[in-house]
C-alpha cells in the first residue's frame, strides 16, 4: 500500500511501489526482507509489542512489557548503614580511594543486578515461500502506527498487514492472497527457554496456538500465557504439531494476545483476560479492529505535524538507501530528520501507553527486545536514560504516554522506603539508585565507582511529575500524583543530606558516570576515582526538587513545614561553581578530569532537561555550561546515540541552532540501524532507543523552549530557513502552530488551553504583535482562545 505525498489520510489508493511517490517524513520502508532484529520493523500497544521481519517464513519478534527474568529481590546491603558515617568522614578528609572501596564492599546490592527483561515469543508464517520474492515491499507506517509486507510469488499477489491495537489489547494481523484459495501457511509460536506448554486446537473457523512460559525460577517466576487466534477465510485448518496449518485459504486473520503474572494473581485469572481479549477482538473482526486502532494511535500522532522541507528525489527511496545516501550527502534529505522525528513519536506511542494501574513505561530497548541476556538488563536505568525517554513526550503533545513512568515511579516508592530505612537509616521518604526493574527494586546496581552509588534517582524522576503539571496545568494530577512523590522524594533527602561546610551534602555519591583524578593532597594521589561528596549534578537536582516543593506549596496553597523547610534546605545547597577556563565544574573541586570527553553530560543538567542554567535565567551559567559541553566535544564527547541527543538539547537551550543541526547530522550518520532505531556507536552495537526520544525532543526544543517564557524559534538552524510545525506544546498549556520563511518568523497560532499568563519572545527577542497590537508584556489569555503572533 504506497500513499501518495498529497493524500495523507485517508488513504485511498494502492499503487505499485516502482511508480508511487511515498510520504518521505512519514514511512520507513524497503524492498527486501529485514536482515536481523534490528532492520525489522517495530509496533505495539503499549504493552504487547512486536518487530515484523518481512522474511519469506514471517518472523514476528514478540514482547510483552511484565516479562522479566524473575521475582522481586530484596538486594539492599545491610552493612551499608554502619558504614555510612565512616565512609563520610573519610570523604570529608580527602580519603577518596579508600571510602570508594568501602562503598563497593559495604553497599553493593547483592545480587549486584536487579530483573532483566525477556523475550515473549517468535510468531512464525510459513507460507513454503522459499523462492524469489518478486515486487517486495514492506513498510512503516509512523502516523498509523501500522506494518505492511507484500510481493508475488507464481503471479499470486500475497500481503501482510499488521496493528497493534491499543483499545482491544491485541495485535492484529491480515494475511491474504490476490486469488482464491491460494493462501497455505502454517502458525505457530515458538521460544527458546523455559516453555511449560505448547499446543494447538483446530475449530471450523477458528482455531489457536498457544504458549506457556515462565522465567525459570522454581518458585515466584513471572509466567505467561500466550495465544494467537486464527480465523480463517476459505481453506481449511489442519493440527499441524503445535502449530495450525491453513490450506487453500484466501484470507487469514490473526489476533494475539498474552498475559502474564505481573498483573495478575492467578493462571486462571490472566488466561481470561487472555480470552476475553482474544474473543472480543475476533468477533469484532480484523477491519474493525484495525481501524480503532488506527483511530487511537493517529489520534496521539496527528496531534503534531513538521515540515522542514521537501527532499523531492532524495526522499523517495528505500529507508537503508537513503539511510546510506545521508552519511554522504545530508543536505539533500531534510525529511529524513522530519521522519526521524516521527518515528520518535511512533516510537513512544508504541511502547508506553496507560493500561491499567501497573502500567509499565519504556525501558532501554522501549519494548522491543530479542535477548535472555539484553544488554545492560534492557531495564530501567535512571541517570539518564529513561528520563531521556520522556524528553519527547510534553512538548510534543503526547501527555498521554508519559502515565506509565508514574506508575512504576509509584511501585518504586514503596521500594525505596524500605532500601532509604535499610541503608540510610531514614525512616520517611524513598531513595533510587541508577536503576529499577519492573518491581522498583531501589538498591544500589552493579559495582564500580563511577556509577554504583548514586542515590539521586527519585530526585530526578520526580521532576517529571512537576513538568507534567507545568504542561498541562492539571491542578488534580499535581495534588493527588505529583504532591506524594516530590513530598517523599524531599523527606528522604531532609534526613539524609548531611552539613559539612555550610552546606547540605550528599556523598557517597557520584557524577554520574565520570570520574577523576585524585589530586596530591588527598589519598590516593593520581588514583581514578568516581565517588565523593556533592557532585554538581546532586545540587542541581536538589536545587531543582526545592524549587518545585516550593512551586508546589504556592499552587495548591501549603504553607506549613513542607514549605519552610524546602525554603531552608534550598538556601543552604551549594550554588554551581566556575573554574579556572570558565567552565562549569563537574565536582566540589576542579579535579583533574579522568574523561574530558565522557559522555553523560551530567553536570549540565541545569541546562537541559533543567532550566537553572539557561541563558535566559542566568546568563553566568549558561556560559559556563557551554564552556564545559564545548570542551566535553571536543575531547570525543557525544559518543554514543544518547549522548549525542543530550548533547542537541543543551545546545538548543544554549540557542545554537547550527550546531543542534550538525550533531543531528553526525547522530543521523552514525547511529541509526536498518531500521531506525539508535545504537551505541552504530550498527552492530547495542539498540538503546533513548537516543530515538532523545533526538525527537531535541528537534521540538530547537523550535519552542517554554521554560522560561514561551520562545518562538529559539535555535532555527540556518539550514532550515522555511518550515512549519503544529501541535507543539509549551508549559502553561498552549498548543503552539508556527510557519517561517528565510529564518523569520512569518506568522504563529498560540491557542490557550488552560487560560492563564502568556509570556513570549521570538528568537532573539524581534518585536512582535499579538492579534495586531505590538506586544510588551505577558498576556493573559482564555482557555479557548487562539492568539496570532506575528513579527511586529
Ligand atoms: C499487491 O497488493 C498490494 C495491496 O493490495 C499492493 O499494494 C501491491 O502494489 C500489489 N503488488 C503488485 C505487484 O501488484
Ligand atoms: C583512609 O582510610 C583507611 C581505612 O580506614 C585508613 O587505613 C587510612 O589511614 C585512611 N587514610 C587517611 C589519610 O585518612
Ligand atoms: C521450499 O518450500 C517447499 C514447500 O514448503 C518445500 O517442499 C521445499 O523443500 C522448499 N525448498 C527449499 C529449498 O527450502
Ligand atoms: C465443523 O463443521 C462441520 C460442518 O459444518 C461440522 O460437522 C463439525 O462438527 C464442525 N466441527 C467443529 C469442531 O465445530
Ligand atoms: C475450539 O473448539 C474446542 C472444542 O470445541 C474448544 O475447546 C476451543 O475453545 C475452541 N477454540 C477456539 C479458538 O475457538
Ligand atoms: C508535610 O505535610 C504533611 C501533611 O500533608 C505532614 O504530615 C508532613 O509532616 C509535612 N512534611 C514536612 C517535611 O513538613
Ligand atoms: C547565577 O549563578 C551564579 C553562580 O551560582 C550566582 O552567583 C548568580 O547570583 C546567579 N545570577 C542570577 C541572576 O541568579
Ligand atoms: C580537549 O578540549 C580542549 C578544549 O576544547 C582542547 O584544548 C584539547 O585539545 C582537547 N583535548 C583532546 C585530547 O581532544
Ligand atoms: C544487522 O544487519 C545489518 C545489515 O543490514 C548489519 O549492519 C548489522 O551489523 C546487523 N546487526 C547485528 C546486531 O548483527
Amino acid at each position: 500500500m504506497i500513499i501518495l505525498k498529497t493524500t495523507l489520510v485517508p488513504l485511498l489508493l494502492l499503487l505499485p511501489a516502482a511508480n508511487a511517490a511515498w510520504d518521505a517524513s512519514r514511512f520507513l520502508w524497503y524492498n527486501s526482507p529485514a536482515a536481523n532484529f534490528t532492520g525489522a520493523v517495530p509496533i505495539g500497544n503499549g504493552r504487547v509489542a512486536g518487530v515484523v521481519y518481512g522474511t519469506g517464513t514471517e518472523k514476528i519478534t514478540l514482547n510483552e512489557n511484565s516479562v522479566w527474568s524473575g521475582p522481586w529481590q530484596d538486594r539492599a546491603n545491610r552493612n551499608a548503614l554502619e558504614a555510612l558515617p565512616t565512609v563520610r568522614t573519610m570523604l570529608q578528609n580527602g580519603n577518596i580511594t579508600d571510602a570508594g572501596q568501602m562503598v563497593l564492599d559495604t553497599m553493593a546490592g547483592n545480587p549486584n543486578s536487579p530483573r532483566a527483561y525477556h523475550p515473549l515469543v517468535d510468531m512464525a508464517f510459513d507460507f513454503g515461500h522459499n523462492g524469489t520474492l518478486a515486487d517486495y515491499t514492506r513498510y512503516l507506517d509512523t502516523y498509523r502506527g501500522t506494518a505492511f509486507v507484500t510481493y508475488t510469488v507464481g503471479g499470486v499477489n500475497y500481503t501482510r498487514e499488521y496493528v497493534a491495537s491499543h483499545p482491544a489489547g491485541v495485535m492484529a494481523v491480515r494475511l491474504s492472497a490476490s486469488q482464491a484459495g491460494k493462501l497455505n501457511v502454517k502458525i505457530s509460536l515458538s521460544r527458546t527457554q523455559f516453555v511449560l506448554l505448547q499446543g494447538s486446537t483446530v475449530n471450523n473457523s477458528s482455531s489457536s496456538v498457544t504458549l506457556r512460559a515462565d522465567s525459570g525460577q522454581s518458585s515466584g517466576a513471572i509466567t505467561f500465557t500466550s495465544e494467537a487466534r486464527i480465523l480463517n477465510t476459505g481453506g481449511t485448518v489442519t493440527k499441524s504439531g503445535n502449530a495450525i496449518q491453513v490450506t487453500d485459504a484466501t484470507t487469514v486473520d490473526i489476533f494475539f494476545d498474552a498475559e502474564s503474572s505481573y498483573r495478575y494473581s492467578s493462571q486462571s485469572a490472566w488466561e481470561a483476560e487472555l480470552k476475553k481479549k482474544l474473543d472480543s477482538a475476533s468477533a469484532a473482526g480484523y477491519e474493525a479492529t484495525k481501524n480503532a486502532a488506527i483511530s487511537d494511535f493517529t489520534s496521539l500522532t496527528g496531534r503534531v505535524s513538521l515540515n522542514l522541507g521537501s527532499s523531492g528525489s532524495a526522499g523517495n527511496q528505500p529507508t537503508d538507501t537513503r539511510l546510506a545516501n545521508y552519511k554522504e550527502s545530508p543536505n539533500a534529505d531534510p525529511e529524513f530528520v522530519t521522519l526521524y522525528f516521527n518515528y520518535g513519536r511512533h516510537l513512544l506511542a508504541a511502547s508506553s501507553r496507560d493500561t491499567g494501574s501497573l502500567s509499565l513505561p519504556a525501558n532501554l530497548q522501549g519494548i522491543w527486545n530479542q535477548d535472555y541476556s539484553p544488554p545492560w538488563q534492557s531495564k530501567y536505568t535512571i541517570n539518564i536514560n529513561i528520563e531521556m525517554n520522556y524528553w519527547p513526550a510534553l512538548v510534543t503533545n503526547l501527555a498521554d504516554t508519559h502515565k506509565p513512568l508514574f506508575d512504576l515511579i509509584d511501585v518504586a516508592r514503596a521500594r525505596g522506603q524500605e532500601v532509604a530505612k535499610i541503608m540510610y537509616g531514614c525512616n520517611s521518604g524513598f531513595v533510587l539508585h541508577h536503576n529499577v526493574d519492573l518491581w522498583g527494586d531501589a538498591a544500589p546496581v552493579d559495582k564500580g565507582t563511577p556509577y554504583m552509588m548514586w542515590p539521586m534517582g527519585g530526585a530526578w524522576l520526580s521532576a517529571h511529575l512537576m513538568e507534567h503539571y507545568r504542561f498541562t496545568q492539571d491542578k488534580a494530577f499535581l495534588r493527588d500524583r505529583a504532591w506524594p512523590v516530590l513530598q517523599q522524594a524531599a523527606n528522604f533527602y531532609y534526613c539524609y543530606l548531611f552539613q559539612w561546610n555550610g552546606y547540605y551534602n550528599t556523598g557517597p555519591s557520584l557524577s554520574p558516570e565520570n570520574r577523576f583524578i585524585v589530586p596530591s593532597n588527598m589519598q590516593r594521589p593520581g588514583a581514578t576515582e568516581g565517588i565523593d561528596i556533592s557532585p554538581t549534578m546532586d545540587n542541581s537536582l536538589l536545587y531543582e526538587l526545592f524549587t518545585n516543593i516550593i512551586e508546589t506549596c504556592n499552587i495548591l496553597g501549603i504553607t506549613d513545614s513542607n514549605l519552610t523547610k524546602a525554603q531552608d534546605y534550598l538556601s543552604k545547597i551549594r550554588r554551581p561553581q566556575v573554574g579556572s577556563k570558565g567552565q562549569l565544574l563537574e565536582w566540589r573541586q576542579e579535579y583533574a578530569e579522568a574523561a574530558p570527553g565522557h559522555r553523560h553530560m551530567s553536570p549540565a543538567y541545569g541546562l537541559f532537561p533543567a532550566s537553572q542554567m539557561t541563558p535566559l535565567v542566568n546568563s553566568t551559567l549558561s556560559a559556563a555550561s557551554k564552556v564545559l559541553v564545548d570542551k566535553r566535544m571536543s575531547n570525543g564527547s557525544g559518543s554514543t546515540g544518547w549522548s549525542r541527543a543530550w548533547v542537541m538539547n543543551l545546545y538548543a537551550r544554549l540557542f545554537q541552532g547550527d550546531t543542534v543541526w550538525s550533531n543531528g547530522i553526525s547522530f543521523l550518520q552514525k547511529y541509526p540501524t536498518a531500521n531506525l532505531w539508535n545504537s551505541d556507536s552504530g550498527p552492530g552495537s547495542a539498540f538503546q532507543i533513548d537516543g530515538n526520544f532523545g533526538f525527537t525532543a531535541a528537534i521540538a526544543e530547537m523550535l519552542l523552549q517554554s521554560h522560561s517564557v514561551v520562545h518562538l524559534l529559539p535555535a532555527l538552524p540556518s539550514a532550515v530557513p522555511t518550515g512549519s510545525v503544529k501541535g507543539l506544546v509549551a508549559r502553561g498549556n498552549f498548543v503552539v502552530d508556527m510557519q517561517w520563511a528565510n529564518g523569520a518568523l512569518t506568522k504563529a497560532v498560540v491557542t490557550s488551553r488552560s487560560g492563564g499568563k502568556l509570556a513570549l519572545r521570538v528568537k532573539s527577542a524581534v518585536p512582535i504583535a499579538v492579534n495586531g497590537a505590538k506586544y510588551a508584556a505577558p498576556i493573559d489569555t482564555t482557555a479557548g482562545t487562539s492568539y496570532t503572533i506575528t513579527l511586529a
